[in-house]
Parts: structure tokens; sequence; C-alpha cells
């Protein structure tokens, strides 16, 4: 648990949620562990604009005390989230995102490193269609997100930037209601769409 004081004292813990989108992940997870205390952030304001409103309502309209919406990118996190992070995720990343977690970008991950208590917990989630994203993996040169690779290449650039990966695995289609992401419409019935999860542990 952080003891950073800019934060309500919910006691369980803070999560931080980079590339959060919509919120959806945050909003839900608030609402369940009220203890923990979220901070959902993403480079684009729009997709936050309904959501950061709805926190803000009487709790009966659904507000939330718990909760926290900022504009930041990975590349340009705030100096005050420095060290308070007992939980990262980083789920379903696109664009400059995505190529730091698929690729071990040592100063994007280092960014993330910042912002976690020693000990805290950095889960990323991956989905990409080898033809569907195919612009996306060449315009960012993503490798595909083999065990081979990530045991391989990802361990040791994670570890220089102060992260040992703990666990990897590939998420079944029945388990991906646990993201709640906006994006399970556009996942859902893809078979192609592999679901690759990465837990690291900040050292
Ligand atoms: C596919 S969406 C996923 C949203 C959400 N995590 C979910 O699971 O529904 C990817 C998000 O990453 C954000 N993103 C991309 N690059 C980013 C960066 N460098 N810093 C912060 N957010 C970024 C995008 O704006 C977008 O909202």
């Amino acid at each position: 648990m952080s003891s950073n004081s800019l934060f309500p004292h919910t006691g369980e813990g803070i999560v931080i949620d980079i590339g959060t989108g919509d919120g959806r992940f945050v909003y839900e997870s608030a609402q369940e562990n009220p203890r923990k205390f979220y901070i959902g952030i993403d480079a684009n304001t729009r997709p936050l604009e309904k959501i950061s409103e709805k926190i803000y309502r009487r709790p009966d309209k659904g507000g939330l005390p718990n909760v926290l919406f900022l504009q930041a990118a990975v590349e340009d996190l705030p100096e005050e989230l420095s060290g308070v992070a007992d939980e990262v995720h980083v789920h379903f990343p696109w664009g400059s995102l995505l190529g730091i977690v698929a690729k071990g970008d040592e100063i994007g991950l280092r960014n993330l490193r910042r912002i976690c208590v020693p000990d805290g917990v950095l889960e990323i989630v991956i989905g990409l269609d080898p033809e569907r994203d195919r612009s996306e993996i060449e315009r960012l040169g993503v490798e595909p997100l083999s065990y081979e690779f990530i045991d391989r290449e990802l361990r040791p650039r994670y570890q220089a930037a102060g992260f040992e990966i703990s666990e990897r695995g590939v998420s079944a289609q029945s388990e991906w209601p646990q993201f709640r992401t906006s994006w399970a419409k556009k996942l859902r019935g893809n078979e192609a769409r592999e679901v690759i999860f990465i837990i690291a542990r900040a050292t």
C-alpha cells in the first residue's frame, strides 16, 4: 500500500490503468473495490469525456469517490504519480503504448516502472489479429508475441527497466469478460485474435 498523501486513504492500494480508453475497466473495478483508488489515464481525451463527468455525480447517480481520470501519455506521466501505484494495468494497447510494451522499449517501460511502488504489479493484456491489425503491427515493428519471444527478448528488456516477468500466457475467450473492455465486441468471435497476458513485478 502506498503512503502518498495526494490521494484519499482508501486503504487497499492505488491502481493505475494506462491507455484506459472509455474507462470501463476503471469504473467497474472502482465500484467493486471501494477501498482501492483507481486512476485511468489516456493520451486521448475524447473517450474519457463521458466517464469523467459521470464520476462526479451524486453516488446514487453513478458518482464514485475513488476514481480519477487524467489525460497524459505514457511518455510523459505526471511527476506526482511517481511511486504510487500498487498495480499498473495496460489493456489492449494501441499505437505507441503497444509499441512500448510489446517491444520492451526501455524508456517507455521505465516510465511505467517510475509510477510503481517497489514490488508493484504490472499487468499487460495484448490482443492482436495478425491480419486485421497488420498495418499497425508493421508500422510499429511488433513481433509475434510467442512464449519464446517473451522469454528470450522481452524478459531481459523488462528486467533492464526494473520489472521481473513472473507470468505470461494466452487467455481463453471465456476469460475475456474479466478485462471489462469496450473492445469486447471487436474481440469476441474472432478466433484469430489471440489475447496474450504478461504479469511483471517491479523490482
Ligand atoms: C484499444 S484502446 C484500449 C482501451 C482500454 N484499455 C480497453 O481495454 O478498452 C487503446 C488506448 O490506448 C491509448 N494510447 C495509445 N498510445 C498511448 C500513449 N502513448 N499513452 C497513453 N495512452 C495511449 C489510446 O488513446 C486508446 O484509448
